[in-house]
């Protein structure tokens, strides 16, 4: 018997026992969580862009570090809850430990890149499947870099010498820097647990 029949098997046993009686309130459920996933991207992404814009314009640039670096974890940990966690996931992550993307996500990440490259709109990029293990239901949106995010994120003549010490001092492994508008960022990735009953 190869690995992969086994792995099919495997699935197909661990499907009911996760809660979901019957294949069609499996199909619901993932029509269910992808509605969910969208919505909260969209609200998690125009909530924290309005509060870095804000900050920018209101306390410059240095001080919206801040905001990066203290209200968008809050904020991910914020909608995460009932069986649902958001995270800021980057191929060139600025902090390692919070944006560095799992096997999915990179492929993901990589997808999109690749769908850029073919000239598709960037805000309609998106990635959703269940995982191999049949647990979890997976959702990514593509952050696309814009102007007002190259002060922090692009080329070193766009970066001020001063965000440049902060940015030194905070993030010693810091890859999130060189991008140029219209770039993707990263992406907002969301999971949901699928044995969850609600
Ligand atoms: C004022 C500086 C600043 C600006 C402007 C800024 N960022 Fe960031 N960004 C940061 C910092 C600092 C972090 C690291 C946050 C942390 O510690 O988790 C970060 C992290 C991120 C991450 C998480 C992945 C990673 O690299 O760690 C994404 C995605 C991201 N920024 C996207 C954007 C986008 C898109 C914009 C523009 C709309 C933007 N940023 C504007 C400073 C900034």
């Amino acid at each position: 018997m190869n690995k992969s029949f086994v792995k099919g098997i495997m699935v197909l046993l661990i499907l009911p026992v996760s809660g979901y009686a019957a294949e069609t309130d499996y199909q619901a459920a993932q029509t269910k969580y992808l509605d969910d996933s969208r919505n909260t991207a969209i609200a998690f992404k125009t909530k924290l862009g309005g509060i870095l814009k804000a900050q920018l314009e209101t306390a410059g640039t240095e001080s919206a570090i801040g905001v990066c670096k203290q209200i968008a974890p809050a904020m991910a940990a914020e909608y995460s809850k009932n069986g649902r966690v958001v995270k800021r996931v980057s191929l060139k992550a600025r902090n390692p430990l919070q944006g560095t993307p799992d096997d999915w996500e990179k492929q993901s990440l990589e997808g999109f890149n690749q769908a850029k490259r073919e000239g598709k709109p960037l805000d309609t990029l998106e990635a959703s499947a269940v995982s191999s293990d049949g647990r979890w239901f997976r959702y990514m949106k593509a952050i696309p870099t814009q102007a007002q995010c190259l002060q922090c994120h692009g080329k070193p003549s766009d970066i001020s010498a001063s965000v440049k010490a902060l940015l030194r001092n905070e993030y010693p492994n810091d890859q999130a820097v060189g991008y140029s508008a219209g770039e993707i960022r990263g992406a907002i990735s969301i999971s949901h647990q699928l044995n969850i009953t609600q």
